[in-house]
């Protein structure tokens, strides 16, 4: 059984292991863990995790980390892939190879969204099916930056009609 739990500073390494993961999403331009220990990227999405306005979930089976979500704050001049605005926390993710398509990482992205009470963001590259998941979880493309696209999941659909 696969449950989740928030992430604290003890699965920090976890969290560094799953960035790593979204990053190197395809295997064809994989770049390693080591490059991106050692990448500005990291610090930006991970350092001094859980900051204050950090959010993070962490799945476990079976006593192991199997995958993991979390959000960040980033602002305007210090912009990040998938920056849409100041109060838009951008959410990365991924689930440990050997668990993916069982409905780990759905069942994260789920739990983000109903503990969240703001518009979130993410940035999804070119052929990464995890566009497919993002889509059914009511994010829409907003943006392009690079061969990637920006995606918005706008809190106010949640509303309903006013
Ligand atoms: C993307 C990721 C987090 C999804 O988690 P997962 O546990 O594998 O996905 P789930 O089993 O919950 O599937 C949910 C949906 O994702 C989509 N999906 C995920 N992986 C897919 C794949 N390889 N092929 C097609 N669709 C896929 C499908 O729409 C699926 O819905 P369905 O079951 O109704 O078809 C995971 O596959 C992963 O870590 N991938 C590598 C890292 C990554 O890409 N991170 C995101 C960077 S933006």
């Amino acid at each position: 059984m696969t449950t989740t739990r928030r992430a604290t500073v003890a699965d920090l390494p976890f969290l560094e292991e799953v960035f790593v993961i979204a990053m190197d999403w395809n295997p064809a331009t994989a770049k390693g863990a080591e490059y991106w220990h050692t990448d500005a990227t990291f610090q930006k999405y991970l350092g001094g995790f859980p900051r204050s306005t950090d959010f993070g979930l962490v799945a476990d089976r079976g006593g192991e980390q199997v995958g993991a979500i979390w959000t960040r704050y980033f602002t305007a001049d210090d912009a990040s892939y998938g920056f849409v605005a100041d109060d838009t926390p951008e959410i990365s993710m991924g689930v440990v190879e050997g668990r993916r398509g069982e409905g780990i990482g759905r069942a994260l992205l789920t739990a983000l969204i109903a503990a969240s009470n703001s518009d979130l963001s993410l940035s999804v590259e070119d052929g990464n099916p995890a566009e497919e998941l993002y889509r059914k979880q009511g994010f829409v493309p907003v943006g392009r930056v690079g061969n990637s696209t920006t995606m918005l999941r706008s809190e106010r659909r949640d509303a309903g009609p006013s």
